[in-house]
């Protein structure tokens, strides 16, 4: 039986889509079968992360309208080979789509997959509520900055009255030059506020958004990153990546100099 796990995060832009890419990549290499939906009804997004846009035929609308198995719409990851898309409709409102509609989406894949990822909409309207009544967890993702931990909260208390097992936290675009210096918000503080387990720290990565755009996933700098963050996941276990570690003493120090420079 898969475990269903929905990415949120309430303020937009954080890296939800980004992190169910490059986590369902991590989990499927290390041989685990891995689906993720796009349930960003009309604003399809993930399959242009994953670089499968052109290969689409049926989307999730297509299976909720019955003009499809959901098997037909899922489409196989190229590199990836445990690694499956269903992808959302482009340009459609979708606003007779119900999150009971999706459910039974999801339990069609229940037995296929050990892990199905639900990339929720921005935002704590229609959309990300039919995303959470599909799921049994959810990751929040946020970003070292006010707006986006304010924007969890929220989340986080929304989500309390929703029947879920496990609620984690992913902390994304961290840099730890900024940590060091005083100049971003701490992973700590920020674990601290929200009371949830922490599932991860992915840092800033300047190869994930130039790699994005060609349909690209992974990363120098977050690769290490990507391999805790799917182990916690599996194994519950909580070894966050160290942003700092690089930024400190008399080397990191000269570090935080040329980054500051550049
Ligand atoms: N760790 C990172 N380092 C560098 N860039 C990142 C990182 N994580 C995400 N990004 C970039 O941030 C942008 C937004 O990421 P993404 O689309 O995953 O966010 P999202 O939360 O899914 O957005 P939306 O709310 O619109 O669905 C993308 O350009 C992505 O490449
Ligand atoms: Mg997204």
């Amino acid at each position: 039986m898969a475990r269903r796990i929905v990415f949120t995060s309430g303020k937009g832009g954080v890296g939800k889509t980004t992190i169910c890419a490059n986590l369902g990549a991590t989990l499927s290499n290390l041989g685990f079968r891995v689906a993720i939906l796009d349930v960003d009804i009309g604003l399809n997004n993930l399959d242009v992360v994953m670089g499968v846009e052109q290969r689409i035929v049926f989307d999730i609308v297509d299976v909720i309208e019955g003009r499809c198995r959901t098997t037909q719409a899922l489409i196989q990851d190229k590199r990836y080979e445990n690694l499956y898309i269903l992808p959302s409709a482009h340009s459609y409102r979708g606003e007779e789509i119900t999150g009971e509609d999706i459910k039974n989406v999801v339990c069609s894949l229940e037995n296929t997959f050990d892990y199905i990822f639900i990339d929720c909409p921005a935002g704590v309207e229609q959309g990300f509520k039919r995303a959470i009544v599909c799921a049994n967890e959810a990751v929040v993702v946020v970003t070292p900055h006010i707006s986006s931990i304010r924007d969890a909260d929220k989340v986080l208390s929304i989500l309390s009255s929703y029947n879920l097992n496990e609620k984690y936290l992913v902390v994304n675009r961290v840099r730890g030059d900024l940590m060091v210096n005083g100049e971003m918000i701490d992973v700590d503080e920020i674990i601290n506020f929200l009371h949830i387990p922490i599932l991860g720290v992915v840092p800033e990565d300047d190869d994930i958004s130039a790699l994005s755009s060609l349909g690209v996933l992974g990363g120098s700098v977050s690769n290490r990153a990507w391999v805790l963050l799917a182990e916690n996941l599996h194994n519950g276990t909580q070894k966050v990546f160290d942003c700092k570690q690089k930024y400190k003493g008399v080397l990191g120090a000269l570090r935080r100099n040329i980054k500051r420079r550049i």
